[in-house]
């Protein structure tokens, strides 16, 4: 037997063709949009799962694959991202699960750091919606490639011109529709495809059956008018004019700066543009890019393995009390039993012995990785949110942080019941270090108070003092503070004494965060303005990347 490691058997060839094939997506959308059904259609085109209706169904029955706790299961939501994997076509497809909840943020955020390209997914009823756009903005911060699939055409829908219009001017990106639906509802006859100018006609199937049957036939055959009837088919040649005089114009470099969305339509329900959806998606999508670090730019055909942690999840499995960190692969190639750095604790070299591929709950072993890819790794302790490992501890490589994002909902967290000290503190530390929420302390407390717990959204709350609950058996008590935005103290030299050379700020609550770097709470938007503009040589930032 070669006493090679298969990092060594693996060719530069190899190591290309494996990252070239390779597209990652997190699917976004507001709850009920339909990202479950597309989600599981999606697994269906790749055989990883049999039977459409298992990722809702097995949800519903286990909460398996896209959800794995019971607070998830009860309220039907997904708040811990999981990360499915299918080979189409040759190539490999993570999909990385997004919380979609208008009240769960903070992992939303992190996810959307780990993958090359998001999917808005739009229910064509409804168009535009809250949550979609706070997570675009995050795309747009990140220049991700965004795709955008209109679902639900098989029900009566807003005019698709209307849902341009809405994405063009909330979101300031330009749409280039790749397809076009034709009607809606009851009348909704199918697609035009715009690049190879033909008509891919829907047939109302049964509903979670694989691929249809989809019949494609060139938009200038004479059938074409009888098959739509007359007054669709007038709508469409009308329509198709106006794109294609008045339209955007398809630009690839656009498109991958995250400037031009490309867009679909279709009925995820039926599985109707889905497959057409996937194809194109795999021709236009960013394959894993090279990345920025402190010392230039990382390739992800490198022979040398880095990543980067951006998740970490305690008890996924009740029953063995794990914590998990995921890692998304940044370069190189990983492989199981290997011994990595982690830039945050210079000297010490860990090994990787359990690696695990995770379609939800479902694991599985995972022997080698490639750029794109993620992997989920037994944490005991030591990996924390934007850990850099690396294969060579001698290269002193380090991808730049993961920010935490803005929190909006303050409240201290009490624990009612003394004789529970001990596993109240190791409960809300262990959810903590998983980065749940936030948490912040008064200025002068040593420790001895109580924390504070920083969210997003209410729901954040919950999760944390559920979990307490289920998982360390702890009650706990909530009580809400009057401040809703918050503002790290950033500029350069010592922020403490910047912040003194203010003085007293009116109304604002001087807290630290988990690296005793000072945080300024006000009450409102209002407050925050009144204090910038008295003192203009304060710098402050919404959010903070860990040091
Ligand atoms: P989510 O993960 O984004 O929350 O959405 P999910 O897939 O759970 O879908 C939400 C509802 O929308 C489901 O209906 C689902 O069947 C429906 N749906 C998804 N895609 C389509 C589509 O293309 N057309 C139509 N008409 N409906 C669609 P439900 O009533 O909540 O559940 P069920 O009774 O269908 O299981």
């Amino acid at each position: 037997m070669s006493s090679q490691t298969v990092e060594e058997q693996i060719s530069p060839e190899q190591i290309r063709h494996e990252v070239a094939r390779r597209r990652n997506m997190a699917i976004i959308s507001h709850p009920d949009a339909g990202k479950s059904t597309l989600t599981e259609k999606l697994l269906l085109y790749g055989g990883a799962i049999q039977q459409a209706g298992s990722v809702r169904a097995r949800r519903a029955q286990r909460g398996v694959v896209s959800d794995s706790m019971k607070i998830e299961q009860e309220r039907g939501i997904s708040i811990t991202s999981a990360v499915m994997t299918f080979e189409y076509d040759e190539k490999r497809i993570n999909i990385t699960d997004c919380p979609g909840h208008a009240d769960f943020g903070e992992d939303t955020y992190r996810t959307l750091a780990a993958v090359d390209n998001a999917i808005m997914l739009i229910d064509a009823a409804k168009g535009l919606e809250p949550q979609t756009k706070k997570l675009f903005e995050i795309c747009r911060m990140r220049k991700l490639p965004t795709f955008t699939f209109v679902n639900k055409l098989d029900r009566p829908a807003m005019n698709p011109f209307e849902i341009c219009d809405q994405i063009e001017a909330q979101f300031e990106l330009p749409c280039y529709p790749v397809v076009w639906p034709i009607g809606d509802g009851d009348r909704f006859k199918g697609v035009y495809e715009r690049a190879t100018r033909s008509v891919h006609l829907f047939e109302r199937g049964e509903r979670g059956k694989k691929a249809e049957e989809v019949h494609v036939i060139p938009f200038n055959d004479d059938s074409v008018a009888e098959l739509l009837g007359d007054e669709l088919h007038a709508q469409l040649l009308e329509d198709v004019e106006i794109l294609d005089t008045m339209g955007n114009e398809y630009d690839y470099d656009l498109i991958m700066a995250g400037e031009l969305t490309p867009m679909f339509f279709g009925s995820a329900m039926s599985n109707f543009g889905v497959e057409l959806f996937l194809k194109m998606f795999l021709e236009m999508g960013r394959c894993p890019p090279a990345k920025k670090s402190n010392t230039g730019l990382v390739d992800p055909d490198a022979k040398l393995f880095t990543g980067q942690v951006f998740k970490l999840q305690a008890n996924m499995d009740p029953k063995h009390r794990d914590r998990l960190a995921f890692v998304r692969v940044f370069s190189g190639v990983f492989e199981k039993g290997m011994k990595v750095s982690n830039a945050r604790i210079p000297g010490k070299s860990i090994a990787l012995t359990r690696p695990q591929s995770l379609f939800a709950a479902d694991r599985y072993t995972v022997e080698t990785a490639f750029a794109g890819d993620v992997i989920g790794l037994n944490n005991p302790g030591v990996f924390a949110i934007g850990d850099t490992l690396c294969g060579d501890s001698s290269k002193k490589l380090s991808y730049p942080g993961i920010p935490s994002f803005s929190p909006e909902l303050f409240a201290y967290i009490k624990n009612p019941n003394p004789s529970a000290y001990k596993n109240f503190r190791k409960g809300l530390n262990q959810l903590l270090d998983e980065g749940a929420v936030q948490m912040l302390r008064a200025k002068g407390d040593q420790g001895n108070e109580d924390p504070i717990m920083a969210a997003v959204g209410q729901l954040q709350f919950e999760v944390v003092q559920r979990r307490l609950k289920d998982e360390y058996n702890v009650d706990s008590k909530l009580e809400p503070m009057g401040y809703n935005v918050a503002r790290w103290v950033t500029g350069p030299g010592d922020p403490w004494e910047a912040l003194e050379g203010c003085g007293r700020l009116f109304n604002v609550f001087y807290a630290k965060d988990q690296w005793g770097r000072p945080v300024c709470l006000f009450k409102n938007e209002w407050s925050l303005n009144a204090v910038i503009q008295d003192h203009p040589n304060l710098e402050v930032a919404p959010w903070s990347f860990a040091p």
